[in-house]
């Protein structure tokens, strides 16, 4: 009875709410995000699951299975594919016993009434990009079918399906052309083992789709061909002609599925997107432009040439992770959606209508006291600046003040006073950490410069700072530029 009261008290409530607008705006079917953590501070699971249910967000991919998280995703009907991390794969390719383990306190331990809508296990995520040489090779297929082996025992397995988020360097085409495609030589006998695996158990083959990086690695990219207004370069393959590399890229797939006996098999895109910030590509306009042209696309369910229809896909990212190693490249920790304080960065229509405006951010985010750490301007040193900057920048995140990024226009004490803020916020507003040899000084003016915000770190650090810090990266480009300044 209680219950029932409940629901109808929150339904009066939702009713009255002047979100109701939004609310009913619905996201294009089967279209979902992807929500990483890798933050020195990230929001709190439940402001950023009230977030997901103001925007209409129905569907997520996580990275992990982190408890807090699961337990805020309950009683949402959110539809969840929950991860396990590349570093856990060994335990369970090891024994069907540490999987049914696993099973059990990850997958069915959420599962009662009132529980996590589970839907997917992603053992692994892109075990087998080209970088990883081959480490994960031996590992992830017996992970893969422990785990499935493990939810059938447990009786969920027709609900629940395991499945591997695989990078799109897997196969590949060496006339651009999606109909010669095929796995890549050193992957190709345990992707057909997996492909034939996933298809036994009516799971999907979920790719990762990017291009950004399409571009970004490739300076005689076709920059048109990168988006989907069909204004640039086109690619004819046999009867077909594509206007865009997202299509063709998962057209190679399905021309490498046909070829390896496995035609019929469902495609999930785990993770398509566009950064804002660290790269000369990476802003709000072209980011627009991107999600624009995609949402558009999903929400005529034309899927590409060779699969129309409607697409599932998972955007990338929800929110900033400041913690992701920039390997890849300093836009690494720019792909979210929302800033990493839940604040929306452009407008979008995520049911693809072009109805553009912001999104709505979270609500309820605590951040720490309204102070910044800049240079202090009568003890500058110049000569002792650059060792002071690398630093900084070395145990913080300096991704948006390279070239073509946010805050490049900068005078070099903006430089310094960035790097130094960055190091204060992510070393929660100590002190200590505002004093580089005298050279800094804590300020209660907001210190951001025109499009440069100088962010404040989110209040309430959680378990994950230390993480963070045990895995902090050193920007080796980084460092070496300022050394040089
Ligand atoms: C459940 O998942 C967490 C996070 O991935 C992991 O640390 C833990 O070992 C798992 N539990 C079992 C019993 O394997
Ligand atoms: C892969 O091999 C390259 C070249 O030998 C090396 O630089 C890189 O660190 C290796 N990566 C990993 C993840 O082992
Ligand atoms: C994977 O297994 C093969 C065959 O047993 C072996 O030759 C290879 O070295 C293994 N690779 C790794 C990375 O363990
Ligand atoms: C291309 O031609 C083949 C056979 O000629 C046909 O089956 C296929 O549907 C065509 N594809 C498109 C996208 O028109
Ligand atoms: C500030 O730093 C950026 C990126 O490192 C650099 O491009 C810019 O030239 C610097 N400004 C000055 C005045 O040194
Ligand atoms: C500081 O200024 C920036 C840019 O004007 C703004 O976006 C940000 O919200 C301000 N921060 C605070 C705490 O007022």
């Amino acid at each position: 009875m209680a219950r029932t009261c409940l629901l109808v008290w929150s339904c009066c409530l939702i009713l009255a709410s002047p979100n109701v607008v939004h609310v009913l705006s619905t996201v294009v079917p089967g279209v979902g995000v992807n929500w990483g953590t890798m933050a020195f501070h990230p929001l709190p699971p439940d402001i950023v699951v009230n977030m997901l249910k103001d925007n209409g967000i129905t569907k997520v991919k996580l990275f992990d299975s982190d408890s807090p998280t699961l337990k805020a995703l309950s009683g949402t009907g959110i539809e969840v594919m929950i991860g396990i991390p590349n570093n856990q794969l060994y335990i369970l390719a090891d024994g069907i016993e540490d999987a049914k383990d696993w099973v059990k306190e990850n997958v069915t331990a959420h599962l009662h009434d009132g529980g996590v809508d589970i839907k997917y296990v992603a053992v692994g995520n892109e075990p087998f990009l080209s970088s990883y040489n081959n480490t994960f090779d031996n590992i992830t297929f017996p992970a893969l079918q422990n785990v499935q082996k493990a939810l059938d025992k447990a009786g969920v397995g027709d609900k629940i399906k395991a499945t591997i988020p695989i990078n799109a360097d897997v196969y590949e085409s060496p006339s651009n052309k999606p109909s010669d495609g095929n796995f890549r030589k050193d992957v190709k006998d345990v992707m057909v083992q997996i492909v034939k695996f996933l298809q036994q158990n009516k799971a999907p083959f979920v790719v990762n789709i990017y291009p950004f990086l399409s571009l970004y690695q490739n300076a005689d990219f076709p920059f048109e061909y990168a988006f989907f207004d069909g204004s640039g370069k086109t690619i004819s393959d046999k009867n077909v002609s594509y206007t865009n590399v997202f299509d063709a890229n998962y057209d190679t797939l399905v021309w490498t599925l046909k070829k390896n006996n496995a035609e019929d098999l469902k495609i999930v895109v785990g993770e398509v997107g566009w950064p804002t910030d660290g790269n000369i590509n990476a802003n709000n306009n072209l980011a627009k432009k991107f999600y624009d042209g995609l949402l558009k696309k999903l929400a005529a369910k034309k899927g590409t040439p060779l699969r129309p229809g409607q697409l599932d896909v998972y955007l990338f990212d929800l929110i900033d992770e400041n913690q992701k190693s920039i390997a890849p490249g300093n836009f690494e920790r720019h792909w979210g959606l929302f800033r990493y304080d839940g604040q929306p960065k452009f407008p979008i229509d995520l049911s693809g209508k072009g109805n553009d405006k912001m999104l709505i951010a979270a609500k309820g985010v605590q951040y720490m006291r309204p102070q910044w750490c800049v240079l202090n301007e009568e003890n500058k040193n110049l000569a002792m600046i650059a060792n002071e900057i690398g630093y900084a920048c070395s145990e913080s995140d300096c991704t948006s003040l390279g070239y073509g990024s946010a805050c490049n226009k900068m005078d070099i004490d903006g430089n310094v006073s960035y790097a130094f803020n960055m190091y204060f916020q992510m070393h929660n507003q100590d002190e200590g950490a505002c004093d580089f040899n005298g050279l800094a000084m804590i300020v209660k003016t907001n210190a951001s410069q025109g499009s440069c915000l100088f962010p404040l770190q989110l209040a309430g650090a959680g378990e994950r700072l230390k993480l963070a810090y045990g895995a902090s990266i050193i920007p080796g480009l980084l460092l070496a530029f300022f050394t040089l300044m």
